[in-house]
């Protein structure tokens, strides 16, 4: 197995052919992350290889590689030309809570007190640069390199925003700190690259560290810089004091930001403010890998010292890695409420900042086109600021070949009409009708308001005609307007006027499907019925009152009502019309639940979690599967459409298939349709 073939080594090493590759795969990472921010690993995945690095080499201390990351700057990968005054360290790292107790007790010791105050600040996930200024005037910009000497990249100053031409003082100071893109920075980055045809940089890092060294872009990206310390200034000045003294030179800090720098007294105060700090995250303008911790004196910094690679008075206490790489499964198209056909990345699940991802946002198909996004890709997603991730950017060199182009829709993926590409955002050339073409079809559909004779072709030209934008508007169809639309003879119209009287007296659960509230089904929609029992009870009904109902939680609750609420006044103009007051079901209900209360008769089904599959035959034949469903209701049972260990009884048709081999191996009661519509003649439905 070669070195790049199996990137995530967290466990421990085993041998010394392990040592070696995770060795190379480290080093090669860490190159490829400091020269234009692709490294194949996430930054979690980086941080566990060298820790199993460092186990090992510990153990077999004689056997370390000389290229081993461990103990160098930057793993040791790259070499600028310009030295640097004094080195540019790195940080330790702490993981926990407890590590950084430990490393904290390590520094008391070797101090042999405790350290008299400590800084927190944000650990901006940048590129370290330090920025040389002569009587005020700003001279040289230089990379980190290998921490010894760095690029010099004084063209790319004029871009920085935050690191002044000029400081408010003719002081002789190297200013050391992070250049970052901010969030809208980056944003505003990839709108210009893509204006350039170029490629969008993958995440702010990367797109930070090409910015920094490209030389002739016929654009600019603007960048901001965020001073940590400094060389040449008063000594004996402690970290906050050197900030608060930059600042006043016209330095930006990160205290011009909520997760300011803040001077803590014990080690308590320290885990709080690194609580707060991390709880701030995602709000952040900017991207934070970590916090870091320093002693804030200067004269425990001066005791403590530095290793070769990073400081005993400073530690950073990382964090989970905000972008991950994952690989592209599918691309979904959404059409929205105005008929914009949106994609949807699928993504094979990956937890980003405590979060399993499962879908991000791609931006619309001319985006897609432009990144070269591909199936199986292995893909950038980046979770900033906001709560739902974007993905960024394949890893076009991580290509297998298995990879296929991603479809896009050749009809609108909801009503199936045209799709207008005029504009980058695609849309169905419906536009908001499409919406109410779809709402209308399934409105008209057999397990909802089943009403015969109205399929798509009718719904479009309904909608079209402009008689009907929504379910409501089908009640109050004359027969004059539908004689009046093409191929509409009296026959048609009469029949399509008698199926919708019929769906007027439709029981409440079968109208509450046909509005489509999101996050319901046929089943909750029965149930909900059955609870408030008219239209107006549901009307009135808020995210308490929803989650009273039978398998609804507080976050369901929430999001029914939300939908209710936009539904307000379909409600009220369904109930103008009298639609759904046939309280069938809630009726029979209710009374099956007081009887139950009252230790009487209910249903033959009273206390059955009942299970149907297989077709149905006999005098179940005719039955759809809300119509079982609704059967098993009327006969007091509860239907559901898995089998699991609360199931009691399993009807099994033909063909059944794998629900029955899991009911028999839960030893649930099977029964088959015939046996089943015995049980539940008086409910069977009248023919
Ligand atoms: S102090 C001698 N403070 O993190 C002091 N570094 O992983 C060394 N970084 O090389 C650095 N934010 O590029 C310090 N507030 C901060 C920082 C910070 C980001 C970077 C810096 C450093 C790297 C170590």
């Amino acid at each position: 197995m070669g070195p790049m073939t199996h990137p995530v080594v967290a466990a421990d090493l085993a041998s010394s052919a392990d040592y070696a590759a995770a060795v190379a795969s480290a080093v090669a990472a860490s190159a490829a992350y400091y020269t234009d921010g692709s490294s194949p690993l996430g930054d979690d995945e980086y941080d566990a290889l060298v820790r199993a690095i460092e186990a090992w080499e510990q153990a077999h201390p004689q056997d370390v590689l000389a290229e081993s990351p461990t103990g160098k700057v930057a793993g040791g990968a790259v070499q600028g030309d310009v030295p640097h005054s004094v080195p540019m360290l790195s940080l330790d790292n702490v993981f926990s809570a407890e590590e950084l107790a430990d490393w904290a007790a390590g520094l008391e010791r070797r101090l042999g007190r405790a350290p008299a105050g400590w800084c927190v600040e944000p650990k901006l996930d940048g590129l370290a640069v330090a920025a040389r200024y002569r009587a005020g005037v700003l001279q040289q910009v230089l990379t980190r390199g290998d921490g010894l000497a760095g690029e010099d990249i004084t063209h790319a100053a004029d871009a920085v925003l935050g690191l002044p031409g000029r400081l408010a003082e003719p002081v002789d100071v190297e200013l050391r700190g992070e250049v970052l893109l901010t969030t809208a920075q980056f944003e505003e980055a990839n709108r210009i690259r893509l204006a350039h045809d170029a490629a969008p940089f993958a995440h702010p890092r990367s797109g930070a560290a090409g910015t920094l060294r490209a030389k002739d872009r016929p654009y600019r990206i603007e960048l901001t810089f965020f001073a940590y310390s400094a060389i040449g200034l008063d000594p004996d000045l402690g970290h906050t004091a050197l900030l608060e003294r930059l600042a006043a030179l016209g330095v930006n800090t990160a205290a011009t930001t909520a997760a300011a720098p803040r001077r803590c007294e014990t080690v308590e105060q320290v885990q709080q403010r690194i609580a707060e700090i991390t709880g701030l995250r995602a709000e952040l303008p900017f991207g934070i890998d970590g916090v870091v911790v320093k002693a804030d004196d200067a004269a425990d910094q001066q005791q403590a010292g530095s290793g070769s690679r990073a400081p005993r008075w400073a530690v950073a206490r990382k964090l989970a890695a905000e972008h991950k790489v994952t690989r592209l499964l599918d691309v979904e198209w959404a059409v929205g409420r105005t008929g914009i056909i949106a994609p949807r990345a699928v993504l094979e699940p990956v937890v980003i900042d405590g979060v399993t991802v499962t879908y991000a946002t791609l931006h619309n198909p001319a985006d897609i086109e432009r990144r070269g996004l591909m199936l199986g890709d292995q893909v950038f997603v980046y979770r900033a600021g906001d709560v739902i991730p974007r993905v960024e950017a394949p890893l076009v060199d991580q290509r297998t070949g298995n990879e296929t182009p991603i479809a896009f829709p050749e009809v609108c993926p909801r009503c199936g009409d045209q799709v207008d590409r005029t504009e980058q955002r695609w849309r169905c050339a419906r536009g908001r009708n499409c919406q109410a073409v779809a709402s209308i079809i399934y409105a008209a559909g057999r397990d909802q308001l089943d009403i015969e004779g109205l399929g798509s072709t009718r719904a479009v030209q309904l909608v079209e005609a402009g008689l009907v934008a929504d379910i409501a508007d089908l009640f109050t169809l004359t027969r004059e307007q539908l004689l009046g639309l093409e191929r509409m003879g009296e026959t048609s119209a009469d029949n399509l006027l008698a199926a919708i009287e019929v769906a007027r007296g439709a029981a409440l659960g079968r109208v509450v499907c046909a509005l489509g509230v999101r996050g319901t089904g046929r089943t909750m929609s029965r149930r909900i019925a059955a609870h408030f029992g008219s239209m107006a009870a549901l009307r009135a009904a808020d995210t308490d009152t929803l989650a009273e109902v039978d398998g609804i939680g507080t976050e369901k609750a929430r999001l029914i009502a939300a939908e209710l609420a936009e539904l307000a006044p379909l409600l009220d103009k369904l109930t103008a019309q009298q639609v759904g007051v046939q309280v069938e079901e809630p009726q029979r209900a209710a009374a099956a639940t007081e009887a139950a209360a009252d230790g009487g008769a209910v249903g033959p089904l009273a206390g059955e979690a009942v299970v149907v599959t297989g077709s149905m035959t006999g005098q179940l034949a005719a039955l759809s599967r809300n119509e079982m469903n609704e059967l098993i209701e009327r006969a007091s049972g509860k239907a559901s459409s898995s089998v699991s260990k609360r199931t009691t009884l399993l009807v099994a048709g033909e063909k059944a298939g794998s629900k029955r081999t899991k009911a028999e191996e839960l030893g649930i009661r099977i029964l088959t349709p015939e046996e089943f519509a015995d049980l539940v003649a008086d409910h069977l439905p009248q023919t």
